[in-house]
């Protein structure tokens, strides 16, 4: 059994517990098991993608393809296997797709203080394009807006 990561898109119907579990151990307020399952059902927009090995779940990006347009949601990495390429591996991935599905751009908000999250993206051809003032809560906190506005360039 290889333990080399792969991505592949979650579906509605299987167990999404290791995804919440994440989300609960990165996010103040995550999503429950409940309410992913519900965005995935409900909404034909909505994706979540999993980056994992036969053995445990690595990450995940929740995210909507619409008009063109690739919004990321959500993007955590475990916290113990960070800093190794995994959540360039995961975006390059989710990017593809999107692209496949039409979307030219892509966009995301992300707190004012998570340098971590801004390299990243930045070093995927991200740039901050607005600023929304005290957007965040617990601890108040400015949202910066950053836009890939050629997808494409994302998956070098
Ligand atoms: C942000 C996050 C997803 C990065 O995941 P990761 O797998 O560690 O990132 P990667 O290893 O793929 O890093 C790719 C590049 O991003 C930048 N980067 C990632 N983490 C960084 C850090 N802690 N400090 C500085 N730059 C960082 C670097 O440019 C890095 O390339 P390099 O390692 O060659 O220098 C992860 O830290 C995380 O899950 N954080 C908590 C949740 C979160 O903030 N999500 C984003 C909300 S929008």
């Amino acid at each position: 059994m290889t333990d080399e990561p792969s991505v592949r898109r979650a579906s509605a119907d299987e167990p999404l517990d290791a995804l919440a579990a994440l989300q609960a151990e990165t996010f103040l307020r995550p999503w429950s098991v409940d309410a992913i399952r519900q965005e995935l059902r409900d909404s034909p927009v909505a994706r979540v993608y999993l980056l994992e090995t036969p053995r445990r779940l690595l990450g995940f990006c929740a995210c909507w393809v619409v008009a063109g347009e690739l919004h990321i949601n959500s993007l955590a990495i475990a916290p113990d296997v960070r800093r190794q390429g995994h959540a360039r591996r995961l975006l390059q991935a989710v990017c593809a797709e999107a692209a496949a599905a039409g979307a030219t751009a892509a966009t995301l908000e992300v707190r004012r203080s998570n340098q971590p999250a801004v390299a990243l993206y930045t070093a995927l051809g991200f740039t901050i394009e607005a600023v929304r003032r005290d957007y965040y809560e617990q601890p108040t906190e400015d949202a910066l807006i950053l836009w890939n506005r050629n997808t494409a360039a994302s998956l070098r």
